[in-house]
């Protein structure tokens, strides 16, 4: 097993977001955490990459216990994290923000199985190249969220978690993202992956986790899921 998030209760101020909050994902895998909106999906990954602290509960990644660490420890043993606002910086060029990614010191840094360099990610990312030159802050919207997932990428992370890839954009980009991500487990990144639109989720996912308020409702196959319409209706269909 890649990532265990065991019995994870995360609290902001008295509010108890997370409550007992497990999910895995296993090397390889694409694995969807969906539920409505506020059901605690975004502080599930921020639990993991260690921007908010847990109260209980453990974050085991390769064997590792990762829980509550420092976000840049976290990168450091090999998860990236693509946050929902893509965190691009406006005034730097493509090509720098790319640069941005690379982790500092290689000293005590794990070998990856996957290994990305800026001429790998222009392969897998054309439009990056085109626009290299290009300031962050002229790139549309779906330019942007692959400027950011080429950014993390940068970082040769073994499990991706990427926070609502899809959200916002054309129809265009919500297929060329997609398929970028399915690339990219291909080449051998497992991916965590929060997601609004079922069909890009189920199209991509070989596990799919329901999240009901504050806890897991549901885990599954994309085909249990698929035969469950009371299931999907409970956690998904508003
Ligand atoms: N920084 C914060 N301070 C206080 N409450 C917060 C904070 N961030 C999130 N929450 C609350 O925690 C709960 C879970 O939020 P979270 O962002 O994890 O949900 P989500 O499933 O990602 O929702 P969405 O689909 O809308 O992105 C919500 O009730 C939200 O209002
Ligand atoms: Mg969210």
């Amino acid at each position: 097993m890649l990532l265990e998030v065991k019995n994870l209760n995360t609290y902001y101020g008295d509010s108890h977001v997370l409550q007992d909050m497990s999910l895995s994902v296993n090397d390889g895998e694409i694995v969807a955490l969906l539920g409505r909106n506020g059901m605690g999906k975004s502080t599930t990954l921020k639990s993991i990459i260690g921007l908010v602290k847990p109260k209980s509960g453990k974050v085991i990644y390769q064997g590792k216990d990762l829980t509550g660490g420092h976000p840049f420890k976290v990168v450091r043993e090999g998860i990236g994290y693509v946050p929902e606002d893509r965190r691009i910086f406006p005034n730097l060029s493509v090509f720098d923000n790319l640069k941005m990614g690379i982790k500092s010191g290689k000293a005590g840094q794990k070998a990856s199985k996957s290994q990305w360099d800026l001429d790998r990610i222009y392969k897998h990312f054309p439009v990056l190249k085109e626009r290299s030159a290009q300031r962050g802050s002229t790139l549309s919207g779906g330019e942007q969220q692959m400027l950011a997932i080429g950014r993390t990428l940068m970082g040769s992370p073994d499990l991706l978690l990427v926070d609502e890839p899809t959200e916002g954009l054309s129809p265009h980009f919500v297929k060329e993202v997609r398929d970028v991500l399915e690339e990219i487990n291909k080449a051998g990144v497992s991916i965590l992956l929060v997601e609004h639109n079922l069909k890009v989720a189920m199209s991509l996912a070989n596990r799919v986790y329901l999240m009901g308020k504050a806890h897991l409702g549901f885990s599954g196959t994309v085909e249990e899921l698929n035969d469950n319409p009371e299931i999907r209706a409970k956690y998904l269909e508003v």
